[in-house]
């Protein structure tokens, strides 16, 4: 990540973009859209091949070199004149040198017909950081995944299906190490079979590159001035090679009925996902509202504990973030959130040690390490250290982000309804409940640690919280972006600030104590000594609440198995962790969780509904193959069986 770049434009007489990395031009200069609509959309017969999808269905385009995203509101103009109500469009790009929002902007004047959309993509167009971006538009009808990386370090960990590629990005005379066997493997890899593939160059070794890597391709008359270019078709698939434990399960084909258990975050993040994809989703929540528990706090952080080592929880987490200010862009900030940047201070060597790293490893625009009167003036409060600026960080009201959520057209709140038990049917799930019963084909788990009553082998724990609620002060009315240390200071939302948190293992019931607000005000000495003096933890209210976690703090999302038969079926691996058994998956179908979001829901519950919905319609998912597998509920069962355990 450390070579992160935007990309480095010049502009011409003319407003045209160039880049001054490769020395070429991003669209031809006569005019890049009719290239575009000729090279990408006709080669691939995407007008045809759009107006035959059926409702429910999902095309997937591929391409090298988002660029300006020309190629991507010329396919997305297209699709909305052709497809039917009902299809959706996925498209995903790798770039290495994303342009910034400024020019993004400026490049996409130059093409007054593709404003709508281009406004569209500007709006969602923020937190472009290394990683897979996803981003949602026309309210899901079209969904962009930006891969922020080298194509040939990107590419590998995408786990998809695509119909059509635009094999776009510089010459290859001038940008030669793209355009390479590797490149080539990876497109048949990620092709459905019959997939097709456009590019506007006719390069010789291309064309045969191409064509070991399993696609007829052919030479046709190329745009404007160029002579030729390649266009054709994957004629030989290739198998694909994942364990079974993390296939996909066999796509759902009856009702698109769901049932999601919990209206916190992870439910109606699950529920907004689904619904944007025709999903009729009933929530069903034990309290008389949504947003009771954990999600019911005032204010939560926006916060990112980052590694410089790329774990798994890292991405998922720089993903997610960026995700979700994407969602938070429907809200106007105010009462439900605040974009007020997030300060992390470095409270020990240790701490001062791990920033400089992250300082070092990632882009400018997502951290930035500053003293202590920098820091300071940011905050608007003396502080006792310096550390990272995360200027796109901030609060989130998280009630007001559910409600947002379960606004959404199709999705139903079913509140005081407390579900007990899931029985599988012919065509799905009877779920129980104190009251009447309920019948969905598919059916989500998101109740946080209660979940266990329902999956009693799953390894969730709760660990209670409490955040303490401080009156705004003289002294902490000018406090102007969050400050974290062990704990967390917001800026005054209704009065008060929120000082957060708590970590009790040992008790399970919700009543506030004293000593935590004693503690929580020991948290905020570290951070702001004198405005922690002036406050007494007897004086103080607060509110408690179970955060829900697994054993490697990573969430579990995706569907679930059958556990005594997975371990029946897969034993061998007692013996031989490194046996692939040709067996598929004792897979429950159409049950499905998203659970243990920890201390960070906000930041990963969007992005886990995206990936529970990736799931369940065989989509691409939205972040690397890895960090997937990393969520999959099967990991627990595996590890277990290769422990020798249970
Ligand atoms: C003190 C504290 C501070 C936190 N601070 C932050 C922060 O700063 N930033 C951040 O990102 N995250 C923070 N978190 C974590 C965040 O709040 C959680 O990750 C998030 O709210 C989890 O959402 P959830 O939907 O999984 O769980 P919950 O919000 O707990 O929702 C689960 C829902 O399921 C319902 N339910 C359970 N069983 C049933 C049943 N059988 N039938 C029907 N309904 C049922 C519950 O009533 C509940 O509404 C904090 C958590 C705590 C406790
Ligand atoms: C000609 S431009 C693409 C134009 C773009 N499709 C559009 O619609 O504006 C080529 C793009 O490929 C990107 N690129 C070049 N080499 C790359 C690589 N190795 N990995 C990822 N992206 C790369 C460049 O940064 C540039 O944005």
């Amino acid at each position: 990540m450390t070579d992160f770049q935007h990309a480095q434009l010049d502009w011409d007489a003319s407003g045209q973009p160039l880049s001054r990395t490769y020395g070429d031009v991003y669209f031809s200069r006569a005019s890049g859209l009719e290239e575009t609509r000729y090279v990408f959309l006709q080669q691939n017969r995407l007008a045809e091949r759009f107006a035959a999808l059926a409702a429910g269905e999902v095309f997937v385009i591929g391409e090298t070199g988002f660029g300006t995203g020309l190629n991507f509101l010329c396919a997305w103009q297209l699709f909305e004149a052709q497809a039917p109500a009902g299809a959706r469009l996925h498209f995903v790009s790798v770039e290495r040198f994303p342009l910034t929002a400024a020019d993004l902007a400026q490049a996409l004047t130059l093409w007054p017909e593709l404003a709508a959309y281009s406004t569209a993509l500007q709006r969602q167009y923020r937190a472009i950081h290394p990683g897979f971006q996803r981003l949602v538009l026309d309210e899901g009808r079209v969904t962009l995944t930006l891969l922020i990386g080298d194509v040939l370090e990107r590419l590998p960990e995408l786990d998809a299906q695509v119909d059509a590629w635009f094999l776009d990005g510089f010459a290859p005379a001038k940008n030669p190490e793209m355009w390479t066997s590797a490149l080539f493997a990876e497109l048949a890899r990620l092709s459905r079979p019959g997939a097709t593939l456009a590019t506007f160059t006719c390069a010789g070794f291309v064309r045969r590159g191409l064509n070991e890597a399993g696609f007829a391709m052919g030479k046709v008359p190329g745009f404007g001035h160029k002579r030729e270019m390649l266009a054709g078709a994957l004629e030989r698939p290739l198998a694909q090679a994942t364990p079974p434990w993390y296939a996909r399960p066999p796509r759902h084909g009856g009702a698109r009925t769901a049932v999601v258990i919990g209206a916190g975050l992870a439910g109606c993040a699950t529920a907004v996902s689904l619904a944007r994809r025709g999903w009729q989703v009933r929530v069903v929540e034990r309290h008389g509202a949504a947003a009771q528990e954990a999600s019911g706090n005032p204010q939560g952080v926006l916060y990112l504990k980052l590694s410089a080592h790329d774990t798994p929880l890292s991405r998922l987490i720089l993903d997610g973030f960026g995700l979700t200010l994407r969602e938070l862009q429907a809200l106007p900030p105010g009462a439900a959130w605040s974009p007020c940047g997030v300060l992390q201070l470095a409270l020990s060597d240790k701490d001062a040690q791990r920033q400089a790293q992250l300082a070092a490893h990632f882009p400018a625009d997502l951290l930035q390490p500053l003293d202590r009167d920098a820091a300071s003036a940011r905050a608007g409060m003396a502080l006792t250290a310096g550390g990272l600026f995360f200027p796109e960080g901030g609060w989130v009201h998280p009630p007001a982000l559910c409600a947002h959520w379960l606004a959404q057209p199709n999705i139903e709140l079913i509140t005081a309804t407390e579900v007990v038990d899931l029985q599988e049917t012919a065509t799905g799930w009877r779920i129980d409940t104190k009251g009447t019963a309920l019948e969905a084909a598919v059916v989500v788990v998101a109740s946080a640690a209660q979940a266990r009553r329902l999956l009693p082998e799953l390894p969730l724990k709760a660990i209670r919280g409490q955040l303490s609620s401080l009156p705004v002060t003289a002294q902490s009315e000018g406090l102007s972006s969050v400050v974290c240390g062990e704990g967390y200071l917001a800026p005054a939302r209704d009065g008060h600030h929120c000082l957060g948190a708590s970590f009790v293992f040992d008790r399970d019931d919700s009543e506030p104590s004293t000593g935590e607000h004693a503690s929580n005000l020991q948290l905020l000495a570290e951070l702001a000594p004198d405005l922690a003096a002036s406050h007494r933890p007897e004086d103080l209210t607060g509110r408690v609440a179970f955060r829900c976690t697994s054993p490697d703090y990573l969430p579990l999302v995706g569907p679930v198995v059958d556990e005594a038969s997975f371990a029946e079926r897969y034993q061998v691996l007692r013996q031989d962790a490194r046996q692939v058994p040709d067996l598929p998956a004792p897979w429950r179908p159409g049950l499905y969780v998203n659970l243990a979001h920890g201390s960070r829901g906000l930041v990963t519950t969007p992005l886990a509904a995206e990936l529970l919905a990736a799931w369940l319609e065989d989509e691409p998912l939205p972040l690397a193959r890895r960090v997937a597998e990393a969520c999959h509920p099967n990991r627990f069962p595996l590890r277990r069986l290769i422990r020798g355990e249970g």
